[in-house]
């Protein structure tokens, strides 16, 4: 019953009701109450919970040390996120503390739970930020002048939450504590549905990254500048939409444009600027930054067409992660034979994994749908995957 009483506490917590969606960012007030519940719960439990200097929750069940076993996940999502990507990396944790703990097992190293901050990179703009901050992949410096899309600064946001903007940064001391680092996660396509299993482990995760494209024009009317006399970086914006779809597809990459913003955004003028967020991912870093490459010169050719202007900026990048093979063999081995399969989406757990031995599970989603409302996983799956990360972390941690 733990997991069921689990799950359906968290899961009002920053629900958007018109879209059914979660909304769930980093530093607002649906965070907080996340963070609020995670550490409740862990205290309930008797785990020792502390927030590190970059603001990820810990929750040590034994005195923290090095060789620690960590599992967990991530509590923030993306704009109208479904429930699972994250959450259920954190519950199913707890969950697999009390499974452990009911049959008597104890650790014989120290174990953890960690919560990692905005995984989503849905308020800051750079995903994976609290892992990144926390091995050193971003520097404090840039995070800190990060800016929301109302400017506020990641610095002034933790500091509004009682962190020291200062202190943000790596924290080489808990990275070389981690023994080995396992997290839990709703799959995020069919894999597991087409190979019928409920849980599986992760191979590997596709290098992906973000880059900002700033269109710029002249804002003019709408009735009365004719279309010769026009600079309209709308236009220039939807040709290299369309030149990145062509190009991802010839390349066997993904290209995707979700995050838009239009200056002055009015029905009756041509814009002044269109700012875009293109997502891409590969299976290999050669074709990744190819395909970006190719992107990146048809939005120039373009614009030199049109008469605006161009340019680009690497917000993100992440290469591509091969999960430790002895520790993947492990796991599937613990698992009795779990399939094994690669994923393109971004993780923690591949921030980590640059730095210590690192595992993923992956629990069925039998629609495969993510990062939007429809995102689910079936109760017995669920509960598959709270038995197998039990199995993973007492076959680690606890003898
Ligand atoms: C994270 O979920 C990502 O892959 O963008
Ligand atoms: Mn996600
Ligand atoms: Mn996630």
């Amino acid at each position: 019953m733990t997991f069921e009483k689990l799950w359906g506490d968290l899961l009002p917590v920053g629900r958007y009701g018109p879209t059914g969606g979660y909304r769930r960012y980093s530093w607002t007030a649906a965070d907080a109450e996340c963070r609020a519940w995670f550490v409740e719960e862990a205290t309930r439990r008797g785990l020792t919970v502390e927030t590190d200097r970059n603001g990820n929750l810990w929750a040590w069940w034994g005195a923290p040390g090095p060789g620690a076993v960590v599992t967990g996940s991530h509590l923030d999502s993306v704009p109208d996120g479904g429930a699972f990507d994250g959450p259920l990396g954190v519950v199913s944790a707890l969950a697999a503390i009390d499974l452990l703990r009911a049959r008597g097992a104890r650790p014989v190293r120290p174990l953890a739970v960690a919560v990692f901050v905005e995984e989503e990179g849905a308020r800051f703009g750079v995903p994976c930020l609290g892992s990144r901050l926390l091995t050193g992949a971003i520097s404090p410096e840039r995070a800190r002048g990060l800016r929301d899309a109302d400017g506020v600064t990641l610095a002034e946001a933790v500091a509004a939450h009682g962190l020291d903007p200062d202190a943000l940064g790596p924290d080489t001391e808990r990275l070389r504590s981690i023994g080995v680092f396992v997290e839990l996660h709703v799959e995020q396509g069919r894999g597991l549905v087409d190979l019928g299993a409920p849980v599986g482990v992760a191979s590997s995760i596709w290098p992906h990254g973000r880059w900002r494209f700033d269109f710029t024009g002249e804002a003019n009317h709408a009735g009365t500048t004719r279309l010769e006399d026009r600079r309209d970086p709308m236009l220039t914006f939807a040709n290299t939409v369309l030149a990145a779809r062509k190009k991802a597809r010839l390349a066997g990459a993904l290209a995707t444009v979700g995050k838009v913003h239009v200056e002055p955004n009015g029905t009756n003028a041509i814009p002044s600027a269109v700012h875009a967020w293109l997502d891409a991912r590969a299976p290999d870093e050669e074709t990744l930054r190819a395909v970006v490459g190719e992107i990146v010169q048809a939005a120039r050719e373009r614009a030199a067409r049109d008469g605006t202007g161009f340019a680009e900026t690497c917000e993100s990048y992440t290469p591509v992660v091969e999960f430790a093979g002895d520790l993947r063999d492990r796991l599937a081995g613990v698992l009795g034979g779990a399939p094994v399969l690669p994923t393109g989406a971004g993780h923690d757990a591949g921030v980590l994994a640059a730095e210590v031995p690192t595992a993923m599970l992956f629990v069925r989603n039998p629609t495969g749908v993510s990062h939007a409302p429809a995102e689910h996983a079936e109760l017995p799956d669920c509960l598959a995957g709270v038995a197998a990360l039990a199995a993973v972390l007492e076959d680690l941690g606890c003898r």
